[in-house]
Parts: structure tokens; sequence; C-alpha cells
């Protein structure tokens, strides 16, 4: 019996489900997680844990106000938003890529302003700005692949798992950005009052992931 609970925000999700069994072999389970109802917040008191389901892209959020001691987030969003966190661990799973991708026989006018049609951009900007590249970004918020099908963009920057959504309308991947992956992070003032349990935490976690 734990008196004091770790808070864990969980991505809501498939990938919240895959991070929920690495937390559970680590020994951190809670049953009443499994309950499949609408319930978003669970305890257990011999773990010591507090889990709660929440948007994959406010992990982050939660955890960099303290609302959370931990989370698990994609270095997706920590790249695009950048939060005040320390990262613990790669878990290794929900790999994916940033990517710039297009129609197929795309060619460059390089006299005007590339159109970049993401849901981050943050890496976008930055990407381009290494290259020297003007860019017009607009910004989305899902189905980003139909911009260019539209001509309303001349590029995404996109997250790329399978490539599926790709292949399907046509469109291929020009460039990667950079690779993406699921991260344990922590908030940095629970960081230090909660050190032990949350470093208990984090090795376990290691462990788990390490043996997969
Ligand atoms: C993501 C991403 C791509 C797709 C890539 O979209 O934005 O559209 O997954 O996956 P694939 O390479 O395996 O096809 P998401 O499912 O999050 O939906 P969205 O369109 O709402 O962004």
């Amino acid at each position: 019996m734990k008196d004091e609970l770790i808070n864990i925000a969980l991505p809501k999700g498939r990938l919240g489900e895959k991070v929920y069994d690495i937390f559970e072999k680590a020994g951190y389970g809670c049953p009443s997680i499994r309950e499949n109802n609408r319930k978003l917040t669970f305890e257990d008191h011999e773990s010591g844990v507090r889990y709660f389901w929440v948007k994959p892209s406010d992990v982050a959020v939660y955890v960099e106000r303290g609302a959370a001691d931990v989370g698990v987030a994609g270095s997706d969003i920590l790249a695009e938003y950048g939060p005040d966190v320390y990262e613990l661990c790669d878990l290794g799973i929900g790999k994916c890529r940033m990517c710039v991708a297009g129609k197929k026989d795309r060619g460059d006018d390089t006299s005007r302003a590339l159109r970049v049609a993401t849901k981050f951009p943050e890496c976008a900007k930055r990407f381009y700005m290494k290259k020297g590249r003007e860019i017009d970004i607009i910004r989305l918020n899902g189905s980003i692949e139909i911009a260019p099908i539209l001509g309303m963009s001349d590029v995404i920057v996109d997250i790329v798992e399978t490539g599926k959504t790709l292949a399907e309308n046509d469109l291929v991947v020009y460039e990667e950005i950079f690779p993406i992956s699921a991260r344990l992070i922590a908030n940095k003032v629970s960081h230090k009052f909660k050190n032990e349990s949350i470093s208990a935490l984090a090795a376990g976690v290691e462990r788990v992931c390490a043996e997969k």
C-alpha cells in the first residue's frame, strides 16, 4: 500500500493500450483500467498509481503543468510543442516518421514560397528554415493528404507510419525529417520530489521495453 500515488497520463487509443501493457508488466498494474467504460481516471493503491486517459497531443500539457507526474508522448508532439519536461526513456513503440510528401510528378518552383500543409507548423518551419526555403504554412487538423491532391498545397509535412494513406492517394515521400517513437516524460518538479518512485517506474518501464 503506497501513500503517495504517481499520476500518469496515458495517450488514449491504440498506443495507450500498448503503453498500459508495458506499465502493467513493469509492476504498475491497475486492473480497473481494463473495465470497458467511459471512465477517465483509475487508481490502484497497491501499485501506487493513478492513471488518466487524455488525448495523445495533450499528454505533454498535463505533464508540463504537473497535473500528471509522468506520461507517454510521441516525439513528434515533443518536437512540435517543446514542453519543459524531462524525457526519461524511449519506449521503442509508436514508431513512425515525420516526412515531406506530395504528388508523384510535382516540379518545384523555387521562385515562390512553398505551400506546406501540416498539423506540425513548428517542425515544418524549422526544417525549411535550415534549408533557407521560404514557405507558406497551411495549418490543418487532419486529412492533410487532401491538400496537395486538391492543389491547395505543394507538399505536406506529416506523419507516415505504414505509408498506406500516401500510397492510396497517389502521394510519395520526398524526404524524411526525423524518426518518431513514444517517450516517457516527467514533470520537472515531480521528478525532484517523487524522485525515488519515478526513477523506479522509469527503470521498470525501460526493463520491460528492453525485453521486447
Ligand atoms: C496519421 C497521419 C497520416 C496517417 C499515416 O493520420 O496524419 O494521415 O496517420 O499513417 P499510415 O502511413 O499508416 O497510412 P491520423 O490517423 O492521425 O488521422 P488524421 O488524418 O486525422 O490526422
